[in-house]
């Protein structure tokens, strides 16, 4: 009877600290992370108009959602958020997106001046923000 209390006891106490190490890590990191990471309406306004089709987690290509998923961007750590700041403040440097083959077909979607200093600004800004 006794062993049976203290095995009882044991393991509540083992699966809390587990819940605890689990719960505590997984909430924290991502409250962090959420909190810094924001994106104002300007710039979401030109994400989803020029980015979005081709960088969210139902887009056909894979390359393209592997590489940058603006829906689980919030859910990374900040230090992964960070870098893709930095992927994207340099395919804009670079006017690499949206990508030459998909502009000839859609010209439309080729990004003007202004917006591509808006997005740089703000991927700029964040990839400092984030590396703090
Ligand atoms: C027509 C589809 C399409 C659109 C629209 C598009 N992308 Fe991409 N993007 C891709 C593909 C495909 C890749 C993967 C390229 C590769 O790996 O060679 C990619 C890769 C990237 C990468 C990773 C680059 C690297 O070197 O790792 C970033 C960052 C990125 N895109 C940002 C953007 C931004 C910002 C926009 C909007 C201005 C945008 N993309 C619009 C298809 C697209």
């Amino acid at each position: 009877m006794k062993r049976n209390f203290a095995f009882a006891v044991v393991a509540i106490l083992s699966s809390f600290l587990v819940f605890a190490f689990t719960f505590d890590h997984g909430t924290s990191s991502a409250e962090m992370a959420m909190g810094k990471f924001k994106i104002p309406k300007k710039v979401n306004a030109v994400i989803q108009d020029k980015c979005y089709g081709c960088h969210n987690p139902n887009a056909r290509g894979d390359k393209s959602k592997a590489k940058l998923d603006w829906d689980g961007l919030a859910g990374l750590s900040m230090a992964d958020q960070a870098m893709k700041m930095k992927d994207i403040a340099k395919v804009l440097e670079e006017g690499s997106m949206p990508p030459k083959m998909f502009l000839d077909r859609s010209p439309d979607k080729k990004l003007t001046d202004s917006e591509t200093a808006l997005l740089s600004k703000w991927a700029n800004k964040m990839a400092g923000k984030l590396s703090k």
